[in-house]
């Protein structure tokens, strides 16, 4: 399998690609990969000819230099996951920081319609001008017919389909399930950091946004809130972060249920020092 390094390196074979009308799909990731990402992988390869797999801790998407250097770095561990899948059709593009940013490493800044805003916007300062920033730079150098972004990061997935609508990107995004653990713990590279006691506690998460699921049936969101608060008070690992119930399409809190509007609920809990989030469809 080819690892590239540089940006160069991997334009010239991406042109040599285009020469031959082969399709090209994109899976961004930051590495430390597992089943959730294989997922995205397979799924590309199932829609194009090759597929680039970009791995690449991204630091201007960190609001938290403990979380960005504690980051779980696997690359040939990744590589040797990848070849599972296949050995020829994959390119993994796993720049560093200077291949990126040139000298420069700050984020543009984004106007996401608001998306920005919410959840993991007024918690993680910056996160989505970085995840931006990366995104669209990886959308220029990899120029893919089509790209991978998984439901775990909701929120940054809708925002990926902001950030192409308004800056015209030739590139169609392609939304996949979020992958569990048989416990229902969403599949993430941090969980790998979890003490056994936290990663006993995790599969809590997904519990009480199934149970929530349940109740937004009959309850006002401010109800099933107010039952999820109450939920992690008296859990003795697990803190709370938010929990928010939500339009699909806008992310703004709901107020008034309708029956025309899709809701998912959103969840980020602190095991430890570490940020776990997940979400789950209403109706
Ligand atoms: P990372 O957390 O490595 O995730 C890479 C992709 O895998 C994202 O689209 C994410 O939503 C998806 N993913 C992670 N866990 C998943 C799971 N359990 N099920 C399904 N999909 C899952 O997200 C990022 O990296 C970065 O922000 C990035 C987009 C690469 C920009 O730096």
């Amino acid at each position: 399998m080819e690892v590239y390094s540089e940006k160069q390196q991997i334009r010239k074979a991406i042109k040599v690609f285009k020469t031959k009308k082969l399709f090209i799909g994109l899976v961004p990731t930051m590495g430390a990969l597992h089943e959730g990402h294989l997922a995205l992988v397979k799924r590309a390869l199932e829609n194009n000819d090759k597929v680039v797999v970009s791995i690449f801790v991204n630091p201007t998407q960190f609001d938290n230099s403990d979380d960005l250097k504690k980051y779980p770095r696997t690359l040939v561990k990744d590589v040797a996951l990848l070849e599972t899948l296949s050995k020829d059709r994959i390119l993994v593009y796993a720049p560093t920081v200077e291949d990126v940013y040139e000298g420069k490493t700050v984020s543009e800044t984004f106007d996401f319609d608001g998306l920005e805003f919410e959840m993991e916007g007024r918690f993680r300062d910056g996160h989505f001008d970085g995840v931006g920033t990366i995104v669209k730079r990886l959308f220029e150098i990899v120029k893919p017919h089509h790209a991978y972004f998984g439901e775990k990061d909701f929120q940054q997935l809708q925002i990926i389909k902001k950030l192409v609508e308004k800056h015209d990107i030739p590139v169609t995004v392609v939304g996949c399930p979020i992958h569990r653990e048989t416990t229902g713990l969403a599949m993430s590279s941090r969980n790998t950091r979890l003490k056994p006691e936290f990663m006993e506690a995790a599969p809590f998460i997904y519990k009480t946004l199934t149970a929530a699921k349940k109740q937004f049936g009959t309850k006002s969101a401010n109800k099933v809130s107010e039952w999820v608060g109450n939920q992690f008070s008296k859990h003795d690992l697990l803190k709370l972060e938010y929990f928010i119930i939500a339009d699909t399409k806008t992310l703004k809190p709901v107020k008034r249920k309708s029956s025309k509007k899709q809701y998912r609920a959103f969840i980020a809990v602190y095991a430890d020092d570490i940020r776990l989030i997940d979400n789950i469809a209403l109706n």
